[in-house]
């Protein structure tokens, strides 16, 4: 798959490594291409290439949000329609209204794009990392539409997290919340700590 990922810093650059890893083909859409943040991630992320946020849309199978929420509001006012198209949001907010995730925002701004929340429920660290550890990081995904939410999950299982089907879109918020859940275990645990499930 050709996946844009918008924003290369420290999410979009180890989202990027991951899938790049697993086969698949990464474009950056940044606001410099030739930064030191872009030149970094596009280091360690092998055939991948940097380019403007409207351009890295072209041709991109799947549409992932790594940016801050302002950066990424600014950048969709010139983007076409991404009307049937698969977006993931990795983003979160703690400003603002604290009913409404990202995710919310990004379906109310970008009409008929088939939207899931992903890969924001843990540190950047942990993106790179999935398949090398002891016991496998559940990957939470939320969204109402059943085709980005099958692709996140596929994405998430690739990278080495075990997906979990966290709801609707509705649970996109609860899914931010969870980071500062994470940012206090991993004060005791450290940045390696992740999710799990115990079915039972
Ligand atoms: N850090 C984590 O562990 C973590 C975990 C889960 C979710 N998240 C969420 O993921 C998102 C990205 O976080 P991050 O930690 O990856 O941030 P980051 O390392 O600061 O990277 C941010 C990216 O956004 C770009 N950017 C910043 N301001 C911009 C602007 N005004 N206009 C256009 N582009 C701009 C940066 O480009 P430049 O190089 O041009 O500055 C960079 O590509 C946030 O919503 C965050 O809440 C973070």
């Amino acid at each position: 798959m050709r996946v844009a990922i918008m924003g290369a810093g420290k999410v979009g650059g180890g989202l990027g490594a991951a899938l790049a890893a697993v086969g698949h083909e990464v474009v950056f859409g940044v606001r410099d291409p030739e930064s030191d943040k872009t030149r970094a991630a596009i280091a360690s992320c092998p055939g991948a290439r940097a380019t403007s946020f409207g351009e890295a849309l072209d041709g991109a199978d799947v549409i992932a949000f790594a940016l801050r929420w302002d950066a990424a509001a600014a950048a969709i006012q010139g983007f076409p329609s991404l009307s049937g198209r698969i977006v993931i949001d990795a983003m979160n907010r703690f400003d603002g209204d604290p009913t409404r995730s990202t995710t919310q925002d990004l379906a109310d701004r970008l009409p008929g794009a088939k939207l899931a929340k992903a890969f924001n429920s843990i540190g950047f660290e942990n993106l790179t990392t999935a398949r090398a550890r002891l016991v496998p990081a559940a990957m939470f995904v939320a969204g109402d539409d059943p085709d980005a939410k099958r692709v996140a999950m596929d994405l998430a299982a690739q990278i080495g997290f075990v997906p979990e089907d966290a709801g609707g879109l509705a649970n996109a918020k609860p899914l931010e919340l969870m980071v500062r859940v994470w940012l206090a275990l991993a004060q005791t645990h450290g940045r390696r700590v992740g999710f799990a499930i115990s079915p039972n």
